[in-house]
């Protein structure tokens, strides 16, 4: 009987893919077969994430349950970012967890798998030419990692600190996994990074060909059978003309763009070192929609980071009545440990920080209504992956929006044109009409 694996993943894009990494060397390499009971799992693994404070005093609260839950025998791993970070410290506040796998050492759960207390974090170790065995959750659309690390020092942020410097993954390897994710299926692949559009800054050889982030999907969009190629996250420093262009004139890449904006202030954006000014995002947003006026824009919010005023407060809503996103993925800053802005000292008013993450949020709504109203009768091509309740198949259109039809499982990896008959905030309904 084969032996079984329960994966937790908590995090972004790049830990599920982690996570399928590591299903994938365990299943081919040590014969495990994933469940989703933990009381039936051989080997628990929980793929942690440590952006925000919370996710972190959950995973102790988790592991606590998993000792309770787990078979006498059954093995624990902590994985991911915030193994990263905290290290050791994990098996001291939790001496049952037999080891300790950080998010730069996905490729040794082989290893520290046999070894007790194994404790493996180095965030200069490179995996970048590490050929992963083969594992998708889901046959229709493929996660690719294209870079690891990142070599941006935003003030608030861990992740440097988790998963190191920044190194491109060689193009060829990439292209050779797309085509292999074609050829089971997939019609779609989603590239990852942290930081996609400075792809080909660094390889592990100094003797590998310059390609940048452009060149690659010019490169990934000749696959034969290769529908559509979405990517996260680009950053808006690194949004030129030449990749804007490409974006918008490559029929495979969807037309759906994710621009962290963070603050809409310049002040708080150079406390932030993010490198770009609030003229700046919004001339590459202006770009970007005289060239490619259906695209859809989504983005990342931080609110109340220290020092933020409210004149500060009100340049980001004034970017947000301006743009108009799509979508906004918002939060409250949350001091990291061994950021530089952990130690800044004019914090805001946790109440204010409440009122404006709020506000935000129900502007955000309000704009929402009105963009999603267009959207009544309209036709869109859709992507079905995912099987709903109620005998209903959801997918996406290329601009990402999210849409279900009556329907059943042979609609999964089928294109369709769908009109929409009722529209909701995060899904929109329709028909098919051919
Ligand atoms: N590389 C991506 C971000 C990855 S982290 C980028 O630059 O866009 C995902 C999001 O978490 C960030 O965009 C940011 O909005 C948020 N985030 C990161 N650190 C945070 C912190 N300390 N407090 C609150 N939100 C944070
Ligand atoms: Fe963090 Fe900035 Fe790197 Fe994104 S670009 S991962 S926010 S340091
Ligand atoms: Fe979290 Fe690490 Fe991703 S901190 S957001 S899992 S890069």
């Amino acid at each position: 009987m084969s032996k079984k694996l329960f994966i937790e993943t908590l995090g972004c894009a790049m830990n599920s893919r982690d996570s399928e990494h590591m299903i994938a060397q365990l299943r081919e390499k040590e014969g495990y077969e994933t469940t989703q009971n933990l009381e039936d799992a051989d080997l628990i693994l929980i793929n942690t994430c440590s952006v925000r404070e919370r996710p972190v005093h959950k995973l102790f609260s988790e592991l606590g349950g998993f000792k309770k839950r787990k078979k006498p025998s059954a093995k624990i791993g902590v994985c991911g970012c915030t193994a990263s970070h905290l290290g050791e410290e994990i098996i001291k506040r939790a001496p049952y967890v037999n080891f300790v796998l950080g998010a730069r050492n996905v490729s040794k759960i082989g290893e520290v798998l046999h070894k007790d207390k194994a404790v493996e974090i180095d965030i200069n170790y490179d995996e970048s030419e590490f050929a992963f065995d083969d594992f998708r959750t889901s046959s229709y659309k493929a996660y690719i990692n294209i870079s690891i690390g990142c070599d941006k020092q935003c003030t608030y942020c861990i992740v440097p600190k988790t998963r190191g410097d920044e190194i491109s993954i060689p193009d060829d390897l990439i292209i050779n996994e797309a085509k292999r994710a074609v050829d089971n299926g997939a019609k779609e692949i989603f590239l990852l990074g942290q930081n996609v559009n400075n792809y080909g800054r660094r390889f592990s050889s100094s003797e590998h060909e310059k390609v940048n982030f452009t060149e690659l999907l010019r490169r990934l969009s000749k696959i034969e059978g290769l529908e559509r190629i979405r990517f996260t996250s680009p950053h808006p420093f690194h949004m030129d003309d030449e990749f804007i262009e490409e974006f918008a004139k490559n029929p495979k890449i969807c037309k759906s763009m994710h621009m962290p904006l963070q603050s809409g202030s310049s002040k708080v954006l150079k406390e932030m070192k993010r490198g770009y000014t609030k003229e700046w995002f919004l001339n590459r947003v202006q770009k970007l929609r005289s060239v490619c006026p259906d695209v859809s824009i989504s983005t990342d919010i931080i609110v109340a980071f220290p020092g933020e005023s409210d004149e500060d407060f009100a340049d980001t809503i004034d970017v947000m009545k301006q743009v108009k996103f799509d979508q906004i993925f918002s939060f409250k800053y949350s001091p990291r440990p061994e950021t530089e802005a952990e130690h800044f000292t004019n914090v805001v008013d946790e109440d204010v920080a409440s009122d404006r993450l709020a506000y935000l949020q129900s502007l955000h709504n309000e704009l929402l209504d009105e963009i999603n109203t267009k959207y009544l009768g309209e036709t869109f091509r859709v992507y079905f992956e995912n099987l709903n309740k109620d005998n209903f198949v959801s997918g996406r259109s290329d601009n990402n929006l999210v849409i279900k039809v009556k329907g059943s499982e042979e609609l999964l990896g089928e294109f369709r044109d769908v009109k929409i008959t009722s529209i909701g905030r995060t899904i929109l309904t329709g028909e098919i009409v051919a």
